[in-house]
């Protein structure tokens, strides 16, 4: 039976409930995360813990999350999954409940602090060779997706989008710009350059994103970091997404249209063995 963590407490999640008054409930006021851990060990803590810093410090919700790192790793006890080749940790933390109005609560609640976690199945790798398919989707979300918020509506109707036209990812655009996926970084690539949006207040600075770019120093492919046009885009001779969970992707199909050859590229293979390596790094504890 699923074990989840509540504002102190470790429980079975059907014990689990919320205050109707939340104000993640009620305005998708709060943040989350999401942090993958292979064989229970979680890939890049601190830069998660970074990121969920930055995220309450902009939301102004007073809460001190450096206990939370001893949560992640009784939460994967609790739940069996130590030794699951690929499990993650969702975290969330709202404003917490009080009586409904826009401003703050006049008097401070606790925040509510939730986090589940799960087992992931990879795609096998025959699957993850066919490459998968992509759609584009104006991207209408607000002008701070830099932050982990969990006003995430425009992101679901993106994602029930492709999932509606026979596509498995997103790529969202704005002004012109591939700008990123639906829950996933977008990369293309030029020969042997990699190429994929900055970093700015259009994009969710991805720790995936980070950890394949460090990987493109290592295997000596050259880094653009700019805007990538949709034009562009058709023309790369590769393109895939990067996430939690998501690895890397190979992308070989855009609204319809082959990128490149239509066929995983040896770029993006590259890129996903060593980041299966970098995996099996952490899971050896290194
Ligand atoms: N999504 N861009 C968006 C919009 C995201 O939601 C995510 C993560 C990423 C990749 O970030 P990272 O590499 O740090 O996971 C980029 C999580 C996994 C989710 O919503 O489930």
């Amino acid at each position: 039976m699923a074990r989840v963590y509540l504002n102190g407490r470790f429980l079975p999640r059907e014990e689990a409930f919320l205050s109707v008054d939340d104000r993640g409930f009620l305005f998708g006021d709060g943040i989350y995360e999401v942090t993958a851990a292979y064989r229970g060990r979680l890939m890049r803590w601190p830069r998660h813990l970074a990121r969920v810093e930055k995220g309450l410090k902009a939301l102004r919700i007073d809460y001190d999350p450096s206990e939370l790192e001893a949560v992640h790793y009784q939460l994967l006890r609790e739940n069996g999954l130590e030794g699951a080749p690929v499990s993650y940790v969702y975290l969330q933390i709202t404003r917490g409940a009080a009586p409904r109005t826009h401003q703050f609560p006049s008097t401070p609640v606790p925040p509510t602090v939730y986090l589940f976690a799960g087992e992931y199945q990879r795609p096998p790798r025959e699957r993850w060779e066919q490459g998968f398919r992509a759609v584009t989707v104006p991207d209408q979300r607000w002008a701070r997706v830099d932050i982990k918020t969990v006003q995430l509506l425009p992101n679901v109707l993106a994602k029930q989008a492709a999932v509606d036209r026979g596509a498995d990812e997103v790529i969202f655009v704005k002004d012109g710009l591939a700008i990123e996926g639906a829950l996933n970084n977008f990369f293309v690539v030029f020969g042997r350059t990699v190429v994929t949006h900055p970093c700015s207040n259009q994009i969710l600075a991805g720790i995936t994103r980070e950890v394949v770019l460090e990987l493109c120093g290592r295997l000596g492919f050259p880094v653009e970091e700019r805007p990538i046009p949709v034009e562009e885009m058709f023309q790369a001779d590769e393109a895939f997404h990067t996430g939690t969970l998501t690895e890397v992707k190979p992308c070989v199909e855009v609204d319809g249209r082959p990128i490149g050859t239509g066929k995983v590229g040896p770029v993006t293979r590259a890129l996903f063995d060593a980041f299966l390596e970098e995996a099996e790094g952490v899971a050896r504890g290194g």
